[in-house]
């Protein structure tokens, strides 16, 4: 047995408008996980403020480490770890300069982690064999699909041209007058919908290769809302709408598994809570005879459980990482890419 299952590891996320600290045992022990939205505090902006964000992770992560180290004694914590990028400049270094500054203090190690590998490596949290998949990530600020042969070697097969599938998913909602973050209300209202009342673009189906683009969506609905007299129904608009985004990230992904002869695809970030995203994928997977899993709910949304499974997981398999924040980081400059 891994050395590794016995090392505690405290990790803090701060990347964006969640303040979340957790400690892990090996790969999957939860001996500490909080995470503190700061969803209402943006919801008055319409979208998350920057500044907003690092000044609320200044005032809640002090007290909320102190709540973590009250059940593991820092005397007994191997490890730090905190996301380094991608993300908010002023928001990462909140967290990743608080655990830098934990690890100098006691002279133990630090561990910079990308922030969408921590999303990538979700769905298997809890094991310690990453099997090769197709790996959709689809969050509010990214959606990419890659092709994983292990931990740190992704191939990157295909990312957003534009907006991620969670902004569109936001943005359409502000369109719509929801509250953000709109993707659970836009998935709420569409359950009495019907999704095939309107024909929204379905942009890039057919481009040939696995990029996506959905800012051309979220103006055609914008053109919509300005040219409806009729005043369509939100519950219809809704499913129409995210009917068009489904379709796409399905088609796509199922096409990944298809071209690199994947029998397993993992899907991962906010917007892989979406019901009608995990029917369809469900539905095409098992015509296909493909194994398909999720990251648990808890793990979805940006938290710092996946973190820290992320950094056990890489050093686990050899890999280093740098130090330095990393505000535009891709997920390129971490990993082997092939
Ligand atoms: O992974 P995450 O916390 O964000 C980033 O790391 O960027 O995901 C948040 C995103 C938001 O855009 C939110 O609207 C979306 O996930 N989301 C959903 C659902 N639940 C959360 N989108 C569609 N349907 C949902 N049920
Ligand atoms: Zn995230």
């Amino acid at each position: 047995m891994s050395i590794l299952f016995e090392k505690k590891v405290l990790a803090l996320e701060t990347s964006c408008d969640e303040t979340a600290v957790a400690i892990l045992k090996g790969f999957g022990g939860v001996l500490f996980h909080s995470i503190l939205s700061q969803a209402d505090v943006h919801a008055q902006y319409g979208g998350v403020v920057p500044e907003v964000a690092s000044r609320s992770h200044l005032e809640v992560l002090p007290s909320l480490v102190q709540k973590a180290l009250q059940t593991i004694p820092m005397d007994e914590i191997d490890l730090y770890a905190a996301t380094v990028g991608p993300g908010l400049a002023s928001a990462l270094m909140v967290g990743a300069y608080f655990a830098q500054a934990m690890a100098l203090g006691v002279g133990k190690p630090f561990a910079a982690v990308n922030h969408i590998e921590g999303h990538l490596l979700s769905p298997f949290f809890g094991q310690e064999n990453v099997p090769p998949h197709i790996a959709l990530i689809v969050s509010g600020g990214h959606t990419l699909l890659l092709d994983v042969h292990g931990v740190g070697d992704y191939v990157l097969l295909g990312k957003t041209q534009d907006d991620a599938a969670g902004e569109a998913f936001d943005k359409v909602a502000k369109f719509l007058g929801l509250p953000y973050p709109g993707g659970v209300q836009i998935d709420a209202l569409a359950k009495q919908g019907n999704p095939a009342l309107y024909s929204f673009p379905r942009s890039m189906l057919h481009s040939g290769d696995l990029n996506f683009s959905f800012s051309g969506l979220k103006t055609a609905i914008r053109v919509f809302l300005k040219q409806d007299n009729q005043r369509a129904a939100l519950p219809d608009l809704c499913a129409s709408f995210q009917e068009a985004i489904v379709d796409v990230l399905t088609a796509k992904t199922l096409r990944a598994a298809l071209a690199c002869s994947r029998t397993l695809i993992a899907v991962s970030g906010g917007v892989s809570s979406n019901s009608r995203l995990q029917t369809k994928l469900a539905d095409a997977c098992l015509a296909k005879g493909i194994a398909l899993r999720f990251a648990e709910s808890a793990l979805r949304t940006d938290n710092a459980l996946m973190i820290a499974f992320a950094a056990i997981q890489r050093i686990n398999a050899g890999l280093r990482t740098p130090n330095e924040i990393m505000p535009n980081l891709e997920l390129e400059s971490l990993c082997k890419i092939r």
